[in-house]
């Protein structure tokens, strides 16, 4: 039996992996989220982790406050968790020759190239939370040998009942289409999705089959949308009717940080996920209660 740490067990992707993990009896499952430890506070990390001595840690805990990053203090808050915090928990799973498995984002690289970029592409971050993880995935590199670097785009799957987490971008549509006739969206950053169950799912595929360590990209497949062209598939998918989706250029909504125009991920590595329309199906099947209460 392997025993797996699964830290930011709280959070969207974490509880998907911890449920992928726990249906296997090949292994030994251990949640943490904030309560359990701050992966900011290297000593902290060093005696809870290598107390536990896990096979495999997986680090799905981040700070994903994209606008606020590019204020110093949330900028500050970024380097700590995204940016140090890999490397100390790379340098103490290299003490206990465990592999480990860290996510990243498209939001390392500029979005400047229309064709996407591949897991060999060179990150260039325009924003201050891009700068962050990609500070974390070098800090990773740097202190492991052993690890699975993971890059993925535009998260959604099952609602969090923390009700300070973000919400997905689905989720927050969803909640829209109850109050308003008409919602603007923006009809920019072309990219695909990544619904968190099958990420979860290709994360122990990973470690299941032993693949060779290194960067992948995992998102689910499909055509690549801008946030109106994603609005518009899930209204259809959701069979919402009666409320007009108008695309704005992103000038309508000023935000502080930028984010890549084109940021489509290419997995020359695995093979592909469903398409994340698909996928988007089944999270509105599961969703069923929270689905009918937003229908009109
Ligand atoms: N969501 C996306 O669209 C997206 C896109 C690209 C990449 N990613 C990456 O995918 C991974 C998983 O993202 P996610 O959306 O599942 O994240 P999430 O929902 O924000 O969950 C992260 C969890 O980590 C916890 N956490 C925060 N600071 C911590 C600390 N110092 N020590 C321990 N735990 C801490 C958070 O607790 P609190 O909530 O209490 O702070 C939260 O429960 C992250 O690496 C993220 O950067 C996500």
């Amino acid at each position: 039996m392997k025993k797996v740490l699964i830290i930011g067990a709280k959070g969207l992707l974490g509880p998907e992996l911890v449920r992928v993990f726990k249906r296997d009896e090949m292994y030994d499952v251990t949640g943490w989220d904030v309560d359990d430890i701050d992966i900011g506070d290297k000593n902290s990390v060093n005696e809870k982790v290598i107390g536990l001595e896990p096979d495999i840690i997986i680090n799905a805990a981040a700070y994903n406050a994209v606008d606020k990053a590019e204020e110093p203090e949330g900028f500050e808050i970024a380097k700590r968790i995204n940016g140090m915090a890999p490397g100390y928990l790379a340098d103490a799973a290299s003490k206990i020759r465990a592999i480990i498995v860290h996510y990243s984002t498209d939001y390392v690289f500029d979005g400047n190239s229309p064709d996407g970029y591949d897991e060999l592409s060179s990150p260039n971050p325009i924003s201050k939370y891009g700068e962050s993880k990609y500070m974390g995935e070098m800090e990773l590199q740097r202190h492991s040998e052993k690890y699975y670097l993971i890059r993925l785009q535009k998260m959604f799957g099952k609602p969090s009942n923390n009700p300070n987490a973000k919400k997905s971008f689905f989720e927050t549509m969803l909640n829209l289409a109850k109050k308003q006739d008409a919602i603007k969206v923006v009809d920019d950053e072309l990219s695909n999705f990544t619904y968190a169950p099958d990420l979860a799912g290709r994360t122990k595929y990973l470690i299941d089959k032993a693949l060779p360590f290194g960067i992948y990209h995992i998102t689910n497949e499909g055509m690549p949308v801008t946030w109106y062209g994603a609005a518009k598939i899930l209204f259809e998918l959701a069979g919402i009717k009666n409320v007009k989706l108008i695309p704005v250029s992103p000038d309508e909504f000023p935000r502080p940080a930028k984010r890549p125009k084109y940021s489509i991920l290419i997995n020359t590595k695995l093979e592909p996920l469903r398409s994340w329309p698909y996928a988007l199906e089944e999270f509105l099947h599961n969703q069923q209660e929270f689905f009918n209460a937003v229908s009109k």
